[in-house]
């Protein structure tokens, strides 16, 4: 079942969003060359616990590593394509690009979103990749309106993606969001006809995180039981907002 949330709810979230979109804010200025991603990882740790927050990934137990996720931050690096842990050994070099994602929960409501950024200079290609994840996104935020269906969103993504030569990643999905950090639907960012293809109505709310390889589209989990990479060691990058679905069209409750 895909949970409706009433406008009080909404608002709920949308404070949630609001506050994950300014922590990423400050961690894109704080991913320079030199720094680590444990530097991005104490930051964010002040800044939810400054807003009264906790953090949504910290303690996280996912059936499939069978661990809970340690940090309150995934910092993926290069061919990471998600879930890379935050490390002070990692620091951060002119050419690299590193996904920032981070969830909190904040009176009960939860909220999440990623962002890639290049660190320095970056090559044309990588700019390239960037660029049609992020371009990906938008095109499937447009896509999350009352009366569409769930394949509308998935297929906006997978369209973008495959017509500029880029791979969807399979084996990780979008999701709902509200009281819990996964809730019902997932969300492929391709359309799984084996999957559901539900109507969509106001007040469900979407995360939608294409994660997108220049390379081939296969990644496998390292022996730390998260960090999910590109096989062929291909840069990935990986976008992720959550949004609203209202009688006045799409509302992106993570950004302003
Ligand atoms: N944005 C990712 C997701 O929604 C990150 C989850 S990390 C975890 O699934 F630790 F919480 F699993
Ligand atoms: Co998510």
């Amino acid at each position: 079942m895909i949970v409706r949330r009433s406008t009080v709810e909404l608002d709920k979230l949308r404070k949630s969003g609001l506050l994950v979109y300014q922590i990423l804010e400050d961690l894109k200025r704080l991913a320079v060359e030199g720094a680590t991603t444990h530097d991005l990882e104490l930051a964010a740790e002040r800044m939810i616990a400054d807003a009264g927050a906790k953090p949504a990934f910290k303690g996280y137990y996912s059936q499939a590593s069978g661990t809970k996720y340690p940090y309150v931050l995934c910092t993926s690096v290069n061919d990471e394509v998600v879930h890379g842990m935050p490390s002070a050994k990692r620091k951060l070099k002119a050419g690299d690009i590193v996904s920032i994602d981070t969830g909190v929960q904040l009176n009960g409501y939860f909220g999440d979103s990623a962002v890639t950024v290049p660190v320095g200079q970056v090559n044309d290609s990588v700019r390239r990749l960037l660029k049609v994840t992020e371009e990906s996104l938008e095109l499937a935020i447009d896509r999350v309106r009352a009366g569409n269906r769930l394949f509308d969103v998935c297929g906006a993504v997978e369209k973008h993606v495959q017509s500029h030569g880029f791979s969807i990643v399979r084996e990780f999905v979008g999701h709902g969001i509200g009281t819990s950090l996964h809730e019902e639907p997932q969300i492929p960012n391709y359309v799984d006809r084996r999957g559901e293809n539900p109507r969509l109505k106001p007040g469900m709310v979407l995360a939608v995180e294409p994660m997108v390889n220049a390379g081939k589209p296969d990644t496998k989990v390292l022996g730390d039981k998260w960090t999910a990479v590109a096989k062929d060691g291909s840069y990935s990058a990986h976008f992720e907002h959550m949004i609203a679905v209202t009688d006045n069209g799409p509302w992106v409750l993570s950004r302003p």
